[in-house]
């Protein structure tokens, strides 16, 4: 008994020294842990002669909750402290008067500007579209069959009015486009895009580029060269660039491409997953049912159209490997784009 009244004063008087969460959970762990002193104290009670028994359990769980009590007040304040710390470290004083302090373009408005100056210099022009789309425009009048899995809830953000969602790509503003004008078109279309994923690499919101050309001899190879020419000129780099076969709903004969990985030269690495190539697009020729829903004469006119992915590109760019850091809005991060 006495020796539990010992125990007891030395673990309440632990507790009150620790100075942080891990120091509390040690202490913790010494108590009331599978081997902890109090856990072999219950343990013991066997080996107590049976008139004490009672009076030795009573004891000992009494302790053992007023420990367990001492512990949880002292977790509570340890939190506090913790909170209050960085509070006094982190602020950030938003009343004060700027002085010679400008701030800085968001790494994705960067990105963004480069690529879209890169098609206005070969003769682009931008379109925009809505974030709240029409589903006709999103799927049906780009070829995506009524039981495509992107139009899943899974995928695809739906709103509270009958045939509306939050876009799931920037492709309707093609159909919108091409509703719009009459060819030749020649444009690309920079904006956000929703679908429901959300790990280190996707985004629930995040932003693509669209882009769409239409003229009376639109090729595959016109395509090959626009794509090769934008590419080589935003990465700065002659490396490689590679049209892979691929399928898209909206084009045909389409492809993904791939360049050569900036992140180690091809050698090889995480980036790439030792392949040594980057796939940062997609494209292919307009599929002649799009164009036609959009009252253009397949007879007169061919399409070639791509879309990217700002996020992906703004990684790769920056050498950043997790797409949250564009979204916290830590200063600290920012700054670094100044
Ligand atoms: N819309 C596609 C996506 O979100 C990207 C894309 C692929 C756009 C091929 C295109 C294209 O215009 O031709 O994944």
């Amino acid at each position: 008994m006495k020796d539990i009244d010992a125990v007891r004063n030395e673990a309440l008087s632990e507790i009150d020294k620790v100075r942080d969460l891990q120091e509390l959970r040690r202490v913790k762990a010494k108590y009331l842990g599978r081997k902890g002193v109090i856990t072999e104290a219950l343990k013991r009670i066997r080996e107590i002669p049976a008139e004490e028994r009672r009076e030795y359990g009573r004891k000992v769980n009494a302790v053992k909750e007023e420990i367990e009590e001492a512990i949880k007040h002292r977790e509570e304040t340890l939190k506090k402290d913790e909170i209050n710390r960085a509070l006094a470290s982190e602020w950030e004083d938003l009343t004060v008067p700027l002085q010679n302090t400008v701030g800085s373009l968001h790494p994705i408005t960067i990105t963004l500007r480069r690529i879209v100056d890169i098609f206005r210099g070969m003769g682009f022009t931008v379109e925009e579209g809505p974030e709240v789309e029409l589903e006709k425009y999103n799927f049906d009048m780009l070829n995506i069959p009524p039981d495509h899995p992107a139009r899943d809830m899974q995928d695809t953000f739906y709103i509270n009015r009958e045939g509306y969602l939050l876009r799931t790509h920037t492709s309707p503003v093609q159909i919108r486009t091409m509703l719009k004008h009459r060819p030749p078109i020649q444009m690309v279309a920079p904006g956000k895009v929703y679908r429901r994923d959300d790990d280190p690499t996707h985004s629930p919101m995040f932003h693509q580029v669209e882009g769409l050309v239409v003229n009376e001899e639109a090729n595959f190879r016109h395509m090959k060269y626009v794509i090769e020419t934008f590419l080589k000129e935003l990465f700065r780099t002659d490396l490689p660039v590679r049209f892979r076969a691929s399928y898209f709903p909206f084009t045909e004969p389409s492809a993904e491409v791939d360049i050569g990985c900036v992140i180690c030269g091809m050698k090889g690495c995480r980036v790439c997953k030792w392949t040594g190539w980057l796939e940062v697009m997609g494209c292919g020729m307009v599929y002649p049912a799009v164009l036609e829903a959009c009252g253009i004469d397949t007879d007169l006119y061919q399409g070639f159209a791509f879309g990217m992915g700002v996020e992906r590109i703004a990684m790769l760019l920056f050498r950043i490997d997790n797409i949250r850091v564009f979204y916290e809005n830590d200063i600290r991060f920012l700054r670094q784009f100044s």
